[in-house]
């Protein structure tokens, strides 16, 4: 029997490739998605107005006590301006090693906190949360659900600032998305830089992105005003009107949220490596590969995204043992593994630049050259992916979407470190 190609295989399953994407077709769902959400219909997209703009003044000298919460690890450090952290302290995320409730988990962060007791001259903390959570007036964030595999079910439907300030006998905290206080960051580090708008965008254990909106097309919240403008954090990863494989339809089965952040699953950092492994499983059962990897393949039952990267770069990190390279140790195996999973990050990379793409046409800005709508990215999987040209990709496409079909200009701004810890001290500062 002939062997199928890699490019049969795909396509019986479902995967559309990047060359195949539908470009324009996903823009105008995009946008169509965010206009509803807008306006209060059902959309896949939240699209949470922040109450937060980007035209106020950061007191310089000023410094704040922040917490960083949105992965495997939480953050509490001092924060000054110009932008300087101190006092910096990394431990687990509450919720990512088995379930646990609310005194645990409001717990280490009021520790945390009682740590930097004293250390900041802003009485105001700053916390980034980066779950999705509808925003109040004075920046306090109730969570609607949990993303990225945390387990603590309890403080879903709670105001996580008021539950922790309760525990730390009062005060007031800020809470704004990662995706926010990367596009406040980037705004407070732009120096003499011109630009008509500004996009922040995560890409790490999962993905979203916040832009600038006027307040008059926030039709949902009619007491925001005709005039100014807002950052509203669209909860992008939620986005819905894209046709899943049959692999992600089986990986999305197995994680602890099936069936919600269908487009975060395609792109984030959290899932490509449990797509790789579906294809995997599924070209071993077609017998693309030998017996000898099938069989390895099958007994496989997790594969983590920075081993699926590094083995499709034909990269061996030092001191970190691929489970790839054992089983794809034969030459043609190998070949066949990576030309099966580098599809996988060139249709990330592709959907990223869309969506993005989307964004800054939203934003209705960048029609003057000098002036171009600043994105700015942060995030893991956007800087550290080896298997392909990452950063390069989105910007190609972005060229064409944008500068060439459009006439829009972008600038994807020089990364600020520890965004969203300096932006949440902005936004406790402001
Ligand atoms: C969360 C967002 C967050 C993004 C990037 C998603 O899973 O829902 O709130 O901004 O990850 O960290």
């Amino acid at each position: 029997m002939q062997k199928k190609t890699v490019e049969d295989f795909l396509r019986e399953n479902g995967f559309v490739t990047a060359a195949e994407l539908d470009r324009q077709a996903l823009l105008v769902s995009f946008i169509s998605e965010m206009e509803k959400g807008l306006k209060g219909e059902a959309s896949s997209l939240m699209m949470i107005p922040t109450f937060v703009g980007v035209n106020g003044k950061i007191p310089e000298g000023a410094s704040a006590a922040v917490l960083d919460a949105g992965g495997t690890n939480f953050r509490g450090a001092v924060v000054s301006i110009p932008p300087k952290i101190s006092d910096k302290q990394n431990q687990p995320m509450p919720g990512t090693k088995g379930e646990v409730g609310e005194e645990e988990f409001y717990g280490a962060f009021a520790a945390e906190l009682k740590r930097l007791e004293g250390k900041a001259t802003c009485k105001k903390l700053g916390w980034c949360f980066s779950y999705p959570a509808e925003a109040t007036e004075n920046l306090d964030a109730k969570l609607v659900r949990w993303t990225k595999g945390i387990q603590a079910p309890a403080i879903v439907g709670q105001y996580v600032g008021k539950e922790l300030m309760k525990r730390l006998g009062g005060g007031e905290i800020a809470i704004v998305n990662d995706t926010v206080a990367t596009l406040l960051a980037a705004k407070a580090t732009e120096g003499d830089k011109t630009y008509s708008s500004y996009v922040g965008f995560i890409l790490g254990t999962g993905t979203n992105a916040a832009y600038v909106e006027k307040n008059r097309n926030i039709v949902k919240l009619p007491g925001a005003g005709q005039d100014g403008s807002m950052i509203i954090n669209a909860e992008s990863g939620g986005f819905n009107k894209i046709d899943q494989s049959a692999f992600d339809k089986a990986m999305d089965a197995k994680s602890s949220n099936a069936g919600f952040q269908r487009f975060e699953k395609m792109i984030a950092g959290a899932y490509l490596g449990g797509i790789g492994l579906e294809i995997y499983k599924a070209a071993a059962k077609e017998g693309l590969f030998s017996k000898k990897a099938a069989d390895a393949i099958a007994g496989l039952g997790a594969l983590e995204t920075m081993d699926f990267d590094n083995f499709c770069a034909d990269f061996k990190k030092p001191g970190r043992d691929n489970v790839l390279d054992a089983i794809f140790a034969d030459a043609d195996d190998a070949k066949m593994a990576r030309r099966l999973g580098i599809p996988v990050f060139e249709r990330a990379a592709v959907l990223t630049a869309v969506h993005l793409a989307a964004f800054v046409i939203k934003s209705g800005e960048g029609a003057d050259p000098s002036a171009p709508v600043a994105i700015n990215a942060d995030g893991s999987t956007y800087y550290k992916t080896r298997a392909i040209p990452f950063d390069a990709t989105v910007r190609r496409e972005l060229d064409e979407m944008l500068v060439k079909r459009r006439n829009v200009h972008y600038a994807i701004t020089p990364q600020v470190d520890d965004a969203p810890m300096v932006g949440a001290a902005i936004a406790a500062m402001l």
